[in-house]
């Protein structure tokens, strides 16, 4: 079922495009999954009104694929070509064409360590998000955990955003602060991180399904 709803941020001409109701994700992951599996247990428990359409990984070992074949959701290896930070041309064509295939109305980035851009976040403007490991724009990159460590912040975090052409630039949806305490390792202050992802993302995922999450420039409102 498509019901008409205006995009999240204001764009001139102002148009909407179609969204479903479950809404219609498709998950993009590299690792383990667990921000996956949140995702799924919380549409289980009946707090997220979506649907898990399609889960993809650039890595053919991720932990992500074994967890959604285990759970029924279509899944697949997708090679990226032969970048190592980003998708080559024929592998965007090919992620695309498995997400518009999956009728996917929002891309859910789940440790996904490719950098999108191009004709992906064209084709789906402002319907991809991301969370990552730290309060942004602090520590934007990779082991975000280990750089706010390192750096000796009292406070890291997570943060829920939009996917726009830069590296963790896009509009911030969401943000849990997670303190670090004395003693910690890049281990434990990640796994400290996580269990916060894993309660923040299905919350935003379920605002998004929603309808609750209202942007205007950079600022977002409507995380209950
Ligand atoms: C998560 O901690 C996520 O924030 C991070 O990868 C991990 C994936 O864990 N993402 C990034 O660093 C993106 N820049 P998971 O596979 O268990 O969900």
């Amino acid at each position: 079922m498509f019901q008409r709803r205006r995009l999240p941020w204001p764009v001139e001409p102002a148009f909407t495009l179609p969204m479903s109701n479950p809404l219609r994700l498709g998950i993009l992951g590299s690792g383990k999954g667990s921000n996956m599996v949140a995702i799924a247990d919380a549409i289980s428990r009946g707090d997220v009104p979506a649907r898990i359409v399609t889960v993809i990984s650039d890595v053919e070992s991720a932990g992500i694929l074994d967890h959604a074949r285990s759970r029924g959701f279509p899944a697949q290896f997708i090679a990226p070509g032969k970048f190592r930070t980003k998708l080559d041309e024929d592998a965007e064509r090919a992620y695309i064409d498995a997400l518009k295939a999956a009728e996917v109305d929002l891309v859910v980035l789940a440790g996904f360590m490719r950098i999108l851009k191009g004709e992906f976040l064209r084709l789906f403007e402002q319907r991809v998000i991301n969370i990552h490991p730290s309060l942004l724009p602090a520590f934007p990159g990779l082991a975000a955990w280990k750089q706010a460590l390192d750096y000796g912040v009292k406070f890291a975090g997570c943060t829920v955003h939009y996917v726009d052409q830069g590296v963790d630039t896009g509009p911030i949806i969401a943000q849990t602060a997670v303190p670090v305490v004395d003693g910690d390792t890049a281990t434990t202050l990640h796994e400290r991180i996580q269990l916060a992802e894993r309660s923040l993302y299905p919350r935003v995922v379920a605002a998004m399904a929603r309808d609750q999450i209202k942007v205007s420039g950079r600022s977002t409102a409507g995380l209950p």
